[in-house]
C-alpha cells in the first residue's frame, strides 16, 4: 500500500520543496469552506425554472431537521477514542470504524474478502456423469450426497437469518459488523452452492430444500439451533441486563460452537471424503471452499465470545459455564445422532464409531476455546487429514491461484 510519505516523493507535487505556511493554509481552508457553504445554500434557492415538484422537495428540505435527524444514530455525537469501544452495550458512535480496538475482527474481514469465490466456478461435469450412471456410487454414498445437501441447504439459510437479524443489531462495534456483513455474504455463498449442487445433479429440489421438516436427525439440530436463536430475534430484544447480556451469550455459544462448531463436520468430512476418494469431486470442492470459509467464522465467533467474557467478566459465572458446557454436549449428542442415520453402515473408510470419536475431538475443541473443561478425556482425531485441510498454510496453497486471480490490491501475500 502507498503511504502518503512515498506518495509526496514519488508524485514529486511539491516543485518547490517549500512547504506553505500553517496561517496560508488555515486562511484558503476557512475561504474554501466559506465559499462551499455560500454555494450549497445558493442551490436550495427558488429558481423560476423549478417545476411544483422540484420546489415542494426544496420547501420540505428546508423544514429538515439535521440535529434532530443525527440525534437518531447510534452513540455519542463525537469522535470516538479506542477506550470507548466495546463488544456489546457499546455508546459510542458506530458508524465510525476507525480507529480499531479489534484488529483481528478487521483482519478476518481483509482475509475473508481476498478469499471469494463463487459456486459457478466450480466444475460439475464428472459428478453429473457420476450421478447419472447406475453403478458408480453406492446406496449409502448417495444417502451421503443427499442427508448432506438437505441439512446444508437450509442450514445456512438459518444462520445467516440469525446472524443478520439478531447478531448484527446486538455485537456494538464497526470493525466486527465488517466482518458479519461480509460473514452475511459469505453464507448467501454457501447456500447459492448448495443450490448449485442440487440443480445440477438434477435432484428433487423440494424434497432436498424441506428436508430439515421431513428427516429426523436432519429436523433435531434445526430445531435446536432455532430454539437458540428464537429468543434474541424478537426485535424488542435488547442488551443491557445481566440476564439479556447472557442471553446473547448463550446464543453466540450456540451459534457459532454448536450450529457452524459442530452441526457442519460429520457432513464436511463425509463429503470431502468423498472427494478424496475422486468420487463426487465437484461438490467437495464446493464443500472445501465452505469449510474454509467456515473455520474462520468459528474462529471469529470464539474471538467475539472471549472478548465479551473478558469485558463483561460477570456473566461468565458457574450457571452460564454449566449451561455453556451442556449445548456443546447436547449438540455433540445430535450430531453423533446425525452420523447414525446418514452411515448405518461402512462407507467411504469411516464409520458411525468413528466419526463419533472425531465429534467427541471437536467437542473437546470447542469447549476449550471457550476455556471451559473438556468433557471427553483421552479422545484422539481419527481423521488428521481434516486437519490438514483446514491448516492455514494448506489452505492458502489450496487458495493460491484463485487468491491471485481475485487479488485487486496489494493488500496479500501468500508466502
Ligand atoms: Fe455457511
Ligand atoms: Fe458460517
Amino acid at each position: 500500500m502507498l503511504s502518503w510519505d512515498e506518495f509526496d516523493n514519488d508524485d514529486g507535487a511539491d516543485i518547490s520543496g517549500a512547504k506553505p505556511a500553517a496561517s496560508v493554509i488555515d486562511m484558503s481552508l476557512e475561504k474554501l469552506d466559506k465559499d462551499g457553504s455560500a454555494a450549497a445554500h445558493a442551490a436550495r434557492a427558488a429558481n423560476p425554472s423549478d417545476s411544483a415538484g422540484v420546489a415542494k422537495a426544496k420547501a420540505a428540505l428546508d423544514a429538515l431537521d439535521v440535529a434532530e435527524g443525527l440525534a437518531e444514530l447510534e452513540g455519542a455525537a463525537a469522535r470516538v477514542a479506542v477506550d470507548e469501544k466495546r463488544m456489546i452495550n457499546c455508546r459510542a458512535d458506530l458508524n465510525q470504524l476507525v480507529p480499531f480496538k479489534y484488529d483481528w475482527a478487521w483482519q478476518k474481514y481483509l482475509d475473508g474478502c481476498a478469499n471469494h469465490w463463487m459456486p459457478q466456478e466450480v466444475n460439475m461435469t464428472a459428478d453429473i456423469a457420476l450421478w447419472k450412471s447406475n453403478d458408480g456410487l453406492s446406496e449409502d454414498e448417495r444417502r451421503i450426497v443427499m442427508r448432506n445437501l438437505g441439512f446444508f441447504s437450509t442450514a445456512d439459510s438459518l444462520v445467516a437469518n440469525n446472524l443478520v437479524l439478531a447478531v448484527y443489531r446486538l455485537i456494538t462495534n464497526p470493525e466486527c459488523r465488517q466482518y458479519i456483513l461480509r460473514q452475511a455474504f459469505e453464507e448467501a455463498i454457501h447456500t447459492h452452492a448448495y443450490q448449485y449442487c442440487i440443480e445440477s445433479l438434477a435432484m428433487d429440489e423440494g424434497a432436498i430444500f424441506n428436508m430439515y421438516h421431513e428427516i429426523p436427525s436432519v429436523a433435531k439440530k434445526a430445531a435446536w439451533g432455532l430454539k437458540y436463536t428464537r429468543s434474541i430475534s424478537d426485535p424488542k430484544f435488547e442488551t443491557g441486563t445481566v440476564e439479556t447480556d447472557k442471553e446473547l451469550l448463550r446464543n453466540l455459544i450456540a451459534y457459532y460452537c454448536v450450529l457452524e462448531g459442530i452441526f457442519f463436520y460429520c457432513g464436511f468430512t463425509q463429503i470431502l471424503s468423498m472427494g478424496r476418494r475422486n468420487k463426487m469431486t465437484g461438490v467437495a470442492e464446493q464443500f472445501q471452499y465452505i469449510l474454509r470459509d467456515e473455520s474462520m467464522h468459528l474462529n471469529f465467533g470464539i474471538d467475539v465470545i472471549n472478548q465479551i467474557k473478558i469485558e463483561n467478566p460477570h456473566l461468565w459465572d458457574a450457571e452460564l459455564k454449566d449451561e455453556a458446557t451442556q449445548m456443546i454436549l447436547q449438540g455433540t449428542q445430535l450430531e453423533i445422532e446425525y452420523a447414525r442415520d446418514t452411515m448405518p453402515r461402512g462407507v467411504l473408510g469411516m464409520n458411525a464409531a468413528t466419526m463419533e470419536d472425531y465429534l467427541k475431538f471437536i467437542a473437546n475443541r470447542r469447549l476449550s476455546q471457550i476455556g471451559l473443561k473438556e468433557e471427553y478425556p483421552g479422545t484422539t482425531n481419527p481423521f488428521p487429514w481434516m486437519s490438514e485441510i483446514m491448516d492455514l498454510k494448506k489452505e492458502k496453497n489450496f487458495f493460491e491461484t484463485r487468491v491471485i486471480e481475485y487479488q485487486t490490491g496489494g493488500a496479500l501475500s501468500w508466502d
